[in-house]
């Protein structure tokens, strides 16, 4: 990848000068790190409604957000959203009934929406509990719904999401696009349904067509674990189909990092 660009200070809404190149913050821990995530959701869902008059936000599964999706739950947070104007959407879903403890939609349901003024026709669940190529058919009609699309022949979303939020696998997965599977390459469908053998369990994911159109992308990483990872994603050679997380480039949108200081440990660069 390009060479990241290590930042800190405030938040900016706007890219940095060096727009093009992904760009990275660290905080202290994790603790630091989910404060920093809402913030950044907070304020970028804020500039969006100023402008558009939504926030089009796609949300990751996994657990590294869960103590961010927590604190947009309560006061301060809470209170800077325009709850009826944000349309929530997934960026994948484990291919079980949104029940099952394993259910991205769950674990979203119960950290945040439940405790939102959130219009329920605001949130767009991948049907998990469906044939998996049914749900991301389905799922795909809700986003051309949403997005519209650009009448070419690529079948692009003619607007992006206004901020898509992914987490990293210790694989170099994100989403559901995992290293040596389809999804990851696919140029054309916005959502594939995928069998994952290495967790025997199907899959339902947004693309890089979709990830690649939105105004905003930022990968959420914490944790000692995901040192190696990251240090390879950010600072390695590009191979993203071996590495789906650098599959994520966005067109014209800016792409972001938000680390603890245990998963930028390996970062060479900061060394
Ligand atoms: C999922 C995800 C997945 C996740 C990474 C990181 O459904 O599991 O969306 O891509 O973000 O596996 O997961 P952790 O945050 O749990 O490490």
């Amino acid at each position: 990848m390009s060479e990241p660009v290590y930042t800190g200070g405030t938040a900016s809404l706007d890219c940095p000068p060096q727009a093009r190149s992904p760009w990275l913050r660290i905080y202290d821990d994790d603790e630091a790190l989910a404060g920093g995530a809402a913030e950044h959701i907070v304020e970028l869902a804020a500039e969006a409604i100023a402008r558009r008059g939504r926030c089009t936000l796609a949300l990751a599964g996994g657990d590294t957000p869960r103590p961010i999706y927590a604190r947009l739950a309560v006061s301060p947070w809470r209170d800077r959203i325009d709850w009826p104007r944000l349309q929530i959407l997934f960026g994948d879903e484990r291919c079980v009934p949104p029940d099952d403890p394993r259910s991205n939609y769950a674990m979203v349901r119960e950290t945040l929406l439940k405790h939102v003024p959130i219009p329920p026709a605001n949130v767009h669940r991948i049907r998990g509990e469906t044939v998996p190529a049914r749900a991301a058919a389905d799922y795909q009609h809700v986003l051309e719904q949403l997005f519209g699309t650009d009448g070419t022949a690529h079948n692009r979303p003619r607007t992006g999401c206004d901020l898509v939020l992914l987490g990293l696998g210790k694989d170099g997965h994100t989403a559901s696009l995992f290293p040596g599977l389809s999804a990851v390459a696919e140029t054309r469908r916005w959502v594939a349904a995928e069998y994952v053998p290495k967790l025997n369990m199907w899959r339902v994911s947004l693309t890089p067509v979709v990830f690649n159109a939105a105004r905003n992308v930022t990968f959420l990483v914490a944790g000692v674990a995901k040192a190696d990872i990251l240090q390879t994603v950010l600072e390695g050679p590009e191979q993203p189909r071996r590495l789906p997380a650098q599959a994520v480039k966005p067109d014209d949108g800016c792409l972001r990092w938000l680390a603890d200081v245990p998963a930028a440990s390996g970062l060479r660069s900061l060394r």
